[in-house]
Order: structure tokens, then sequence, then C-alpha cells
């Protein structure tokens, strides 16, 4: 949800932004642009379309200048046009920012400045508050790094923001609210990001800005500043743990299939160090002072979004079958706005891949201030729902980058199970015989998910018959039916093509007047508690013309009699199944998508982490 770049140092900055910003742009990539001081004056080049776009306008004459700011957006307030691009100007022409975030009360501010004769040349919030940072400037007569301060504290809503001022060429303001920021530190250079990829190839030193803190850059100092109080902060540099080839494609054609091909690693990287079947030990260091808490929870409430929500919902039965804790699994978005009733002994799991689902973060504020615990199962280290939660696990399937989530799913499931599975120990609902079961199945998961990828030639054939359709229907029960969901959301976000997740046996209370001969049904029916009535269910389909390519579990003798496709899982149990059919699946939606001429590491319209609501 746009991305942004700077950097001050020694380097022509053009080339470290643009390539950061080509690092940055799953976040965001209806315009990018570029700011840079040059020839005594602030130059900005600004382009609708991708980074290349951008670099096409630039052309080969680049900017030599060492200090240069850079912005890839995703729209919220006006339309992907060059004038909307970021970054905007003051009124005066003597400033110039990039913005990530959304300013609540902007239409208030505009009012405001129009009144005063400012004239706007975009559509945007962002354009806004730069205004207001000149105007602030002006009527306080002050430096810049105040005027910016003062203004922060009278906008409302997200930002994390870069300021360039013609008057000071050398130096760089930065601060964030709500939307994330980091900063690099190298030898005399200083690089600014909104997450941490564009920052690895030059440095591992960075500095997580907080919220409601402002920095002040130069290429040979950084200082940092609370803005409602203030204060000078002492930024506290961390020593990222991020390797470059892990946000590179590394041969593969999209980042989307690597990162579906690296899930036997990434949920081996889940459970290292953390699970040891051979010992019968599951060690969660990540829940600690709040252990207690969890194992005597009156009940669970989970938030999360999009893909996360359907981890939680696989979660609701986990924690249900193990542990015996009732489950309330919520949208975030839902849930924050509804005031719902928390109750002392209940807690809340927060998941999130990116950490910054502004969203979730919302629910999360409202939970904690009604007295609950949080506890955050999150993907990217540092992020803001990592640092809001009590505690929390971290899912250690390394930067995903593809839009569409994969990896992180299938980690977020692993960690889900480590969870129920210890909190089942702890309150004796699984027997230790049982237990140590689970821990040997789950250590096992990764090989059978590998398993899955010898399916990928079966699933190109059966993508090259479908691919054309319109709808899809997917269709699954118990632990299954997170699974239909997940299955049509890739499928719909990558592909455009219409498709929902149902419950199998929900099918006859509506969607069974959608069958006819030109609606695919995907199940998922391996065999499970549900099998039997799931086969029923293929059948009820059959009955009706409808084509139907099945997930079943390897060995299966009666479903292929009925259905048009079946691929082939390996067997496990119920509650890991998850982790296992939604392979097939992810799939089924990337071949689809290259097949129909898909952007699939960027479909239209999405952006990678949802930072407004
Ligand atoms: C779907 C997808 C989204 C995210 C959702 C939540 O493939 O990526 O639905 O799952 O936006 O994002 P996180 O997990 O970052 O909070």
């Amino acid at each position: 949800m746009c991305g942004i770049v700077a950097y001050v140092g020694h380097r022509p900055s053009a080339d470290v932004v643009i390539k950061g910003l080509r690092r940055l742009e799953y976040r965001g990539y209806d315009s990018a642009g570029l700011a840079v001081y040059e020839n005594d004056r602030l130059e900005v080049f600004k382009k609708k379309g991708k980074v290349a776009d951008l670099e096409a306008h630039i052309g080969s004459e680049k900017p030599k200048s060492t200090i240069g700011i850079g912005h890839t957006r995703w729209a919220t307030h006006g339309a992907p046009t060059d004038g909307n691009a970021h970054p905007h100007f003051s009124g005066d022409g003597k400033l110039v920012m990039i913005h990530n975030g959304i300013i609540e009360n902007y239409a208030a501010l505009k009012k405001e400045l129009s009144g005063k004769g400012h004239e706007f040349q975009s559509e945007t919030d962002s354009e806004v508050l730069i205004h207001f940072i000149q105007d602030v400037k002006n009527n306080l007569d002050c430096g810049l790094a105040e005027a910016v301060r003062v203004a922060l504290t009278k906008v409302v809503g997200a930002y994390a923001i870069v300021i360039m001022d013609e008057e000071n060429p050398g130096t760089l303001i930065a601060a964030r609210k709500g939307s994330p920021l980091v900063i690099g530190v190298g030898e005399g250079e200083y690089f600014l990001a909104s997450d941490a990829t564009p920052i690895v190839e030059y440095t591992n030193e960075v500095v997580y800005l907080n919220d409601m803190e402002m920095a002040v850059i130069t290429r040979e100092n950084l200082s940092v500043r609370h803005i409602e109080e203030d204060e000078e902060q002492e930024p506290y540099i961390q020593t990222l743990d991020l390797e470059l080839e892990a946000i590179e494609k590394g041969g593969f054609e999209h980042f989307m299939l690597k990162e579906i091909y690296e899930q036997e690693r990434s949920i081996f990287d889940c459970m290292r160090g953390r699970l040891n079947a051979e010992a019968g030990t599951l060690t969660l260091g990540g829940i600690h002072h709040y252990q207690e808490h969890l194992i005597n929870a009156n009940r669970i409430i989970i938030v999360a979004c999009g893909t996360s929500w359907h981890a939680g919902l696989v979660a609701e039965y986990m924690f249900e079958e193990f542990a015996r804790i009732p489950v309330e699994v919520e949208y975030a978005s839902e849930f924050r706005y509804r005031n719902p009733v928390i109750n002392k002994g209940d807690v809340v799991i927060a998941i999130s891949q990116s950490g910054e689902t502004a969203d979730t973060l919302a629910a999360m504020e409202l939970a904690k201030s009604q007295g609950a615990i949080v506890l955050g199962v999150c993907n990217v280290v540092g992020s803001s729902i990592a640092r809001l939660s009590h505690e929390g696990v971290y899912t250690h399937a390394g930067p995903e980058i593809g839009v569409a989530s994969t990896k992180a799913f299938t980690a977020q499931l692993t960690v889900l199970a480590m969870i129920a599975l210890k909190t089942a120990w702890h309150r004796k609902t699984l027997s230790e015989a049982r237990f140590l079961e689970y821990l040997c199945e789950l250590e096992r998961i990764p090989a059978k998910v590998a398993k899955c990828f010898e399916l990928n030639d079966k699933i190109t054939v059966i993508s090259e018959l479908f691919k054309d359709a319109r709808n899809f229907l997917y269709l699954g029960r118990g632990y299954n039916f997170p699974v239909a969901l997940e299955g049509a959301l890739k499928l719909k976000e990558i592909s455009y093509i219409h498709a929902e997740g149902y419950p199998a046996a929900e099918m006859k209370h509506g969607p069974i007047a959608l069958i006819d001969e030109e609606m695919p049904v995907v199940f998922i029916a391996t065999r499970d508690s549900s099998y039997d009535k799931v086969v029923s269910n293929i059948q009820e389909v059959k009955a009706r013309g409808g084509r139907v390519i099945v997930v079943v579990t390897k060995g299966d003798a009666l479903i292929p009699k009925m259905a048009d496709f079946v691929v082939e899982v390996p067997k496990t149990c119920d509650a890991f199944m998850p982790m296992v059919s939604v392979v097939p699946l992810q799939l089924l939606s990337y071949h689809i998508a290259v097949m129909r001429g898909c952007n699939v590491d960027q479909p239209r319209n999405l952006a990678k982490s949802v930072t407004v609501e």
C-alpha cells in the first residue's frame, strides 16, 4: 500500500531509489515518482504506471544527485495519473514529499488552506499535507523540522513521510504514524524504506522508527524525536537477519511460484528450534509471560483479514479439537467497529503476514483498550502488529513478495498448530501419546508438501482446460472448508475469475442453482471425518452436469470414478491437511492466471500490505 524509498549519502540517489522502488513495487504499482536535488533545485520525475515507466520517463541521463526520495503508489485519494503520483510539492515549490498512508482530516485542511490561497495540482490527501507543513512553517517562522513536528500533531490519520527541502538540500526529514518506516544505517549514508527489502543489499543495520517519531537525517547524522512529547529519542540500531537472495526470484518466473515452492522449506523453518518430535518437545519462546492466560482462556478471539483470516478459521478447528477452548474468528475490519464483548479471560490472537494491516492493528488496539491480552502471529519481524502484541510467535516464512499470499498461509497454519498443541498439552486435553503423534506428523508436513509439487504438470493440463471459465465454485468441509475459501480467493485475486468458496453442505441451500456444464467445481475431499458426506455432494454436482476437479487423498479409489479430474495429495491427519491440500489450489490459480496473461505478482487493484482501512 504505497512504498517509499529515500537515500542520502555518496551514491547516485536515483539508482538506489529506483532499485528500491522495484523491490517495493509489490506494495503498490499504479504510479511512481522520484525527487532529487540537482542543478541547485528540486527536480521531480513522476509517471503513471510501473517503476519501469518512471525509468523510461527519466531516460538514460539519470540525475547524479546523492540525495533523493521515491514512491510507488497504490491510489487512495485520486485516480492513478501522472499528477496524482508522488512526490508532491508544497505551494511555494520549496519542499517535496513522499507519503504512505492516509490523511483523514485532509478535506478540512484543504478547505482551510484554499481559503488562504493555496492551489493544488492533484486530488491527493498527501499534497494537502505538504502544503499544510509549509503553511505551519510560514506561520511559526521556524525551521522545517519544527514545522513538520507541529503540523503532524494536528494531522489525523496514518503516515510515513519523507521530505526534502530546497533550502537544506543535504537533509531528509522523515516521520511515521501507523505506516511503516525503516532506516538503514550505512557508512556516511542512510537509506529509508517502507520495509527492509530495498536496504538489505547495502547494510543490515537498521532503525525501525516508532509511531509518532520523526527523524532528521544527513549523510553524517541521524536524530530521532518524539512528535507529541517533543523529546529527543535514542535510535535503537538492530541487525537484520535477511539475505538478499530471499527477496530475489531465484530462477522462477514469478515470486508467487517461487514462494509456493518454498513452502517445504518455510514450514520447516517455522518449526526449527521449536519442535523436536524425537525428544517430544515443543517450545514456543514467544509466548512466555502470557502462557497462563492462554492455557486458562475462557475464549479465544482471532482477528485477521483475507488469507490470514482463513488461517484463523483453521485455527478455530484446531484449538477446539486439541485444547477444547471455544474460538471466535473475526474479520478485523468488522470487529473494530462492532463494540464487541470482550470478557475477562478472553485472549485475542491477531494473525498477519505483513504485520501492518490497518484493520488488524485497530482491532488489536480495541481489544487491548478493553483489557484483553493480545498475542500476535506475524511474518514480518519488527512490524507494527508484532510490536503491538503483548507476545507472539513469528512465522519465519521469509519475505513474501508475491501479492497473493501462499507460504505465509502455510507458515501461519504451522504456528497456530503448534500454539494449539502446546496449549492442549498444558490443559491435558490431549493424551501424551496423541500429543507425540501430532508432533511427529507435523514434522512430516514439509515432505508431504514437497510431494504436492509433483502434481504441477497435471495441474498445468487442468488449468489449460479451465482457464476460460467465468466462474468457479470451491467446496470443502471441516478443516477443508477454509481451504475452499482460500482456493477461491487465490483464483479471483490473480486471474480475475469470479470464484466462491463454500462449506460443501451449504451448497444445497443456494449455490447449487449455479451448477451447469459451464461451472467448474473444485472439491477438497480428502479422507477425513466428512469424506462420505462430501462424496454425496460431488454426486449432486455431477448429477447437474457440473465439471468436477477434486483434491483427494492418495489412493482414493472411489472419487476418481465420479470426478472429471482428481489430484492426489499425501495422507495426513485432518488438522494438518490444509497445509497440504491448499498447495494444488495455489498451483491451479497460478497457472490459470499465467495462461490468462495476468500479472501474477502484482494483480490489479491490490497491494501487499493494506495499511489503510
Ligand atoms: C490474499 C492476501 C490478502 C492478505 C490480507 C491480510 O492473498 O494476501 O488477503 O491476506 O490483506 O494481510 P496480512 O496477513 O498482511 O495482515
